[in-house]
């Protein structure tokens, strides 16, 4: 009797935490959102910009897959900060189909903006179908333009004394990080912006030293705890998230994402990132 009514505890015991858990990891985690403080130490930054917060927003990854409407909470939320500068680090839909824009057009209505720049780079999903599809991208970019993102396609930008270089996707139609990297300048403060991680590792950089702020991976979206996530959509596995030293007067951030893909997160909440410019 005693064994029965153990066993039958058991199941019922192991159902139900296997029912919260699943609840908190669809429901709860995916929208639970973290504000990230970090110091960014810039070489050359001027003076005027000591103590100024560049906040970065990535992946808000606007569609179907789930209520946008935690994106425009969470973008409420962030102009709370009145963040100096504001980047933006790609993937910006879930792309289906032209719906997306519209969606994404009411997104960006409540738009984050810094007070000194605001900056985006494009992400893979923003390319559509196969990240191939270049009106796609293009509308994205105009409709990021309109809403007072400046989209850097391998392109960079002075703002305020901060040179800011941004990327075009690794996987998609234009990545030309040489053409990209041509113009940057040492003896300034520099910040690059690459969606992909994994560009960390090509031989394009030029002799940069500086940060490279990333998104892409989500963090992995679900890590074990004391593990390392186990589905990275990037080469090189150490890419997961965070502040990255590599070792060669880079440093590397990976922000955990604000949306998602899948509803799904564990142990890797969202996360907006607010850095303090210091100088190196
Ligand atoms: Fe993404």
């Amino acid at each position: 009797m005693h064994r029965r009514r153990f066993i039958k505890r058991t199941f019922w015991g192991t159902l139900g935490t296997g029912l919260s858990l699943g609840a908190y990891t669809w429901q709860i985690e995916p929208f639970w959102l973290e504000f990230v403080k970090r110091k960014m130490p810039i070489k050359n930054l001027p003076d005027g910009l000591i103590g100024k917060t560049l906040m970065q927003i990535s992946d808000i990854h606007i569609g179907n897959r789930f209520d946008y409407g935690y994106i425009i909470d969470s973008f409420k939320k962030a102009r709370q900060f009145k963040p100096d500068f504001v980047a933006y680090t790609g993937d910006y839909v879930s792309y289906e189909n032209e719906k997306q824009f519209a969606q994404l057009e009411e997104v960006l209505k409540h738009t984050v903006r810094g007070k000194i720049g605001t900056v985006g780079i494009l992400g893979n999903h923003d390319y559509g179908k196969g990240w191939a599809d270049q009106p796609v991208a293009d509308q994205i970019a105009l409709q990021l333009e309109n809403a007072g993102i400046r989209p850097l396609k391998n392109a960079q930008i002075d703002l305020a004394g901060l040179h800011v270089t941004g990327l075009d996707d690794y996987w998609a139609l234009n990545f030309a990080p040489g053409k990209a990297m041509a113009h940057h300048d040492k003896t300034k403060a520099n910040l690059v912006l690459c969606h992909n991680p994994d560009v960390c590792d090509l031989h394009v950089w030029g002799g940069y030293k500086g940060w490279i702020l990333s998104g892409h991976t989500h963090g992995g979206q679900c890590k074990p705890p004391f593990l390392a996530p186990p589905l990275l959509p990037v080469k090189n596995k150490k890419y997961a998230s965070g502040e990255i030293d590599l070792q060669d007067g880079r440093m590397l951030y990976i922000n955990r994402a604000v949306g998602h893909f899948w509803q799904v997160r564990f142990n890797v909440r969202p996360e907006i990132t607010i850095f303090e410019l210091q100088q190196a």
